[in-house]
């Protein structure tokens, strides 16, 4: 079993440059089953869910090749067949093969997708918006099959503004006759992103970014390169741990418009940060102001920062609010942060935190990817050592988090234990 072993206290600075995006790659990858002729996608991190997603269209008989942060991916010779639970319940984004190869084959035989357990995370979104393009479902023992003799276009609204329920109508909608308007439709960055690629490909999507997403069908789609958005929750992660052991933390590779509820969020608390076009530079301070902080979706404060930048309560005189609007069960850490000092506890979908607290190394155990990422924020301003478990959550969305927070002076290793 891999653990990580930090030990805390210890200032960070010099530079870290932040990767691609993960929830954008994971979407891109899948999304290229819809080309006829080779894609280049680059800036891809190299995470465990986009090796997963990467082994699934080998699966399929994609022909896959990764140099550094590029993929090349040929998918002319992919064989449309069912995808096993082995590969589906790794992680949440294998269900974007439900959209791509609904889009493209018309037909899709997929097991329902894995994830963190940070909520019941059902998929009734993306089910509706494929039925209005004309799919049929039907649905045995976890196992899903979405067909259609032909996607017609159609109005699809979107009762909750489902990141993934906009990307998978996008990709079925892309081949569909006609005009397919997703009305609702989720606004973060990632969205636009995948858009552009499809875009690219010689789709006709307008309005992404939007709640409005217009999408008018084509014949067919071609191969193109196109390079995945930076991190913007991997950028926000870093900035928090700047926030409390910087000292002119540079975090590099940003679109700092992504993050900017999260640093507006930081000067109000009276954090010190100065925010260039593509860098944001942080200074750590002892004290911050309290505050209240609820999660939205995009533009709002993002529900996948929540975890890590509660670490900041610790630094606070008096009590802190987190309200969590999008998951019900993302509070699963507080448990592990009790046992490092922090003075925390839940009701429901709020937490309140009341600080300060000194925080010491112990024993901890991530439950989902950015639970671990709150661990790793605790562990860095921890007295002595923290050993934290379930590193492979952490690993799913960190691209070299031990060799960043290393090259700007944490002392951080992964080891092997029995
Ligand atoms: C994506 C991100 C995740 C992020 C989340 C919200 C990826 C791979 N993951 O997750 O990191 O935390 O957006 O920004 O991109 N819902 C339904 N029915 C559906 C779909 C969603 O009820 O069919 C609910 C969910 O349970 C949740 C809310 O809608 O309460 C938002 O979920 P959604 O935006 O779909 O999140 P994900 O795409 O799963």
């Amino acid at each position: 079993m891999k653990v990580m072993k930090i030990e805390g206290k210890n200032k960070l600075s010099g530079t870290i440059k932040i990767s691609g995006a993960k929830n954008s790659s994971v979407a891109l990858l899948p999304a290229s089953i819809l080309a006829d002729t080779d894609v280049t996608i680059c800036n891809v991190p190299e995470i465990t869910d986009t090796d997963v997603l990467c082994e699934m269209l080998e699966y399929l008989g994609a022909d896959v090749r990764r140099a550094s942060e590029s993929v090349v991916i040929s998918p002319s010779t992919i064989v449309n067949k069912e995808i096993p639970k082995e590969f589906t319940k790794k992680l949440r984004a294998s269900y974007y093969f439900m959209g791509a190869l609904l889009g493209k084959y018309k037909h899709v035989e997929i097991f329902l997708p894995g994830g963190c357990s940070i909520g019941s995370r059902p998929i009734d979104l993306h089910l509706k918006g494929f039925e209005a393009l004309g799919a049929t479902i039907t649905n045995e023992n976890e196992k899903y099959i979405v067909e259609a003799k032909e996607l017609k276009g159609a109005n699809i609204y979107l009762d909750i503004a489902s990141v993934g329920a906009t990307i998978n109508i996008m990709l079925a909608a892309t081949l569909a006759k006609g005009k397919t308007i997703i009305d609702n439709a989720a606004k973060e960055p990632e969205i636009v992103n995948i858009a552009t690629y499809l875009n690219n490909m010689g789709a006709k999507i307008t309005g992404a970014g939007t709640s409005e997403i217009r999408i008018t069908g084509v014949d067919k789609l071609h191969g193109c390169f196109h390079e995945v958005i930076p991190d913007r929750i991997e950028a926000g992660t870093y900035i928090i741990i700047g926030a409390l052991l910087g000292e002119n933390l540079k975090v590099y590779n940003v679109i700092p418009e992504h993050l900017e509820s999260v640093t507006s969020k930081l000067v109000e608390m009276g954090g010190d940060l100065q925010i260039g076009s593509d860098y944001i530079i942080v200074n750590a301070r002892n004290n911050y102001k309290k505050t209240h902080i609820k999660t939205m979706v995009y533009p709002g404060f993002p529900t996948d920062l929540q975890q890590p930048f509660s670490i900041l309560f610790s630094r606070c005189n008096g009590t802190s609010i987190v309200e969590e609007t999008i998951f019900e069960n993302r509070f699963m850490h507080l448990k592990e942060l009790e046992k490092m000092g922090m003075s925390c506890k839940s009701e429901g979908m709020v937490a309140t935190f009341v600080g300060p607290n000194n925080l010491k190394g112990c024993e901890v155990s991530a439950t989902d990817l950015r639970a671990g990422a709150s661990l790793v924020t605790a562990a860095l301003i921890a007295d002595g050592t923290t050993t934290i478990r379930n590193v492979e959550y952490i690993l799913r969305g960190y691209e070299g988090i031990v060799e960043k927070l290393t090259d700007v002076g944490a002392k951080i290793k992964i080891e092997e234990i029995e």
